[in-house]
């Protein structure tokens, strides 16, 4: 007896402490298929002229993939440009070896970020001739040319130069010499509605907008700059609006943004959401499950107890409204989610136990939940569902 309590404090002693030793799989994590990524670039190129350059989207960490492994793979995949929000997420996508132009899509108004913007060789989106005279000096102080990508606002009303005032600006700031004009864009602000066909539809007419103005200032004589306004539905719209590079996000994540519409090519999702079960319960008919009691057993219930919540970036509205998948089977979601645990009807099943995985987003078989579809339960859009996830989800790589 002496001699087995000495054994296994010695096995307990041996356990490792460190939070660096947790498997990263040990509670729930997100699953990023790189290869996914590549693929979809790859068949989205497919839909574009052999000069129309690809910039993967990369901001908010990837749309919460991870802008590094998004980054690789995207240029594995063929593209050319990468497109960051922040000057913070541009850096360290730089200090991470990506070489390939880096252009922040939000906007830096104050000399110390453009001076950081223009050391880390990011460039900036510029929105006033004001910018333009503090990037035109930074230029000059370092004995250079400072690169960057003018915006004009065709109907967004977000960042960039007055549409009615770009062509007198441009003539001034195209004398500037310490800057180089890399690009000229503007943003479709509802390219994903299903009218965006009729000729009379705001995404065409900001369309017409940007042409007309880019013929006055003739561009396509200088090929240095390159003409943009397509996001992922844009793109997909048709090819009017490719011009010199597209802007692409979602689709390239593996969703298609044109919900009624088939866009001919078979996107796959880079995102796979995984849980384990950390508990399992049987209770009798009539029990209230979670706060609120607000989900009660209508007959002796099963339930698997998830270690996921909304303190991980899943939307509390949800509670109720999804499924779970095991083994290529559904299984409802009961009770309010809570911050950090969430509860599944798993009655009939022997097989779920504590430690089994469970797929919250992704496919199993000819089962597939998408974060399209919680997003429509939960009213929103699925972009906001995929930058919501929080870093206590561990990202692990998968290819
Ligand atoms: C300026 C700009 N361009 C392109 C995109 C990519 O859009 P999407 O994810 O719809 O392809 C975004 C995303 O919000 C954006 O803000």
């Amino acid at each position: 007896m002496q001699i087995r309590q000495k054994n296994q404090s010695c096995n307990f002693d041996n356990y490792p402490t460190c939070e660096k030793d947790i498997d990263p799989k040990q509670r729930a994590w997100i699953e990023v298929r790189g290869t996914a990524i590549e693929k979809n670039v790859r068949q989205l190129r497919s839909k574009l002229s052999k000069s129309c350059q690809f910039m993967a989207v990369v901001k908010a960490d990837g749309y919460g993939h991870d802008a590094r492994v998004v980054s690789e793979y995207a240029i594995k995949g063929g593209a050319s440009q990468l497109g960051v929000a922040t000057l913070k997420e541009g850096i360290k996508l730089r200090s991470s070896g990506v070489k390939k132009p880096i252009l922040i899509l939000g906007n830096l108004y104050t000399k110390k970020d453009l001076i950081m913007s223009f050391k880390n060789d990011l460039m900036p989106t510029i929105s006033s001739i004001g910018e333009c005279l503090i990037c035109n000096n930074i230029g000059k102080h370092f004995g250079s040319q400072f690169s960057l990508h003018l915006k004009v606002d065709t109907g967004m009303s977000r960042l960039g130069f007055e549409h009615s005032k770009f062509i007198q600006q441009f003539e001034k700031i195209k004398y500037f010499e310490n800057i180089s004009i890399k690009g000229i864009y503007s943003h479709l602000s509802s390219a994903d509605q299903e009218n965006s066909l009729d000729p009379k539809s705001i995404t065409q007419l900001q369309r017409i907008k940007f042409q007309e103005l880019l013929k006055q200032i003739n561009v396509d004589r200088n090929q240095i700059i390159k003409t943009h306004l397509a996001n992922s539905a844009g793109m997909l719209l048709n090819e009017n609006f490719h011009l010199h590079m597209v802007r692409i996000g979602l689709s390239m994540y593996g969703y298609n943004p044109l919900a009624k519409t088939d866009i001919g090519l078979s996107l796959q999702p880079a995102l796979f959401l995984k849980v384990r079960v950390s508990f399992t319960r049987i209770i009798d008919k009539g029990v209230g499950v979670s706060y609120g009691g607000k989900f009660v057993s209508s007959r002796k219930t099963k339930l698997a107890v998830l270690s996921i919540g909304y303190a991980d970036g899943i939307p509390r509205n949800l509670s109720g409204k999804i499924n779970v998948i095991h083994k290529n089977k559904f299984y409802p979601q009961v009770g309010s989610i809570t911050m950090d645990q969430m509860m599944v009807d798993i009655t009939g099943s022997n097989e779920i136990k504590v430690g089994s995985t469970m797929i919250l987003l992704g496919s199993d078989g000819d089962k597939t939940i998408s974060p399209v579809d919680w997003a429509r339960a939960s009213n929103t859009i699925p972009w906001e569902i995929l930058c919501s996830f929080k870093n206590r989800l561990p990202r692990v790589q998968v290819d």
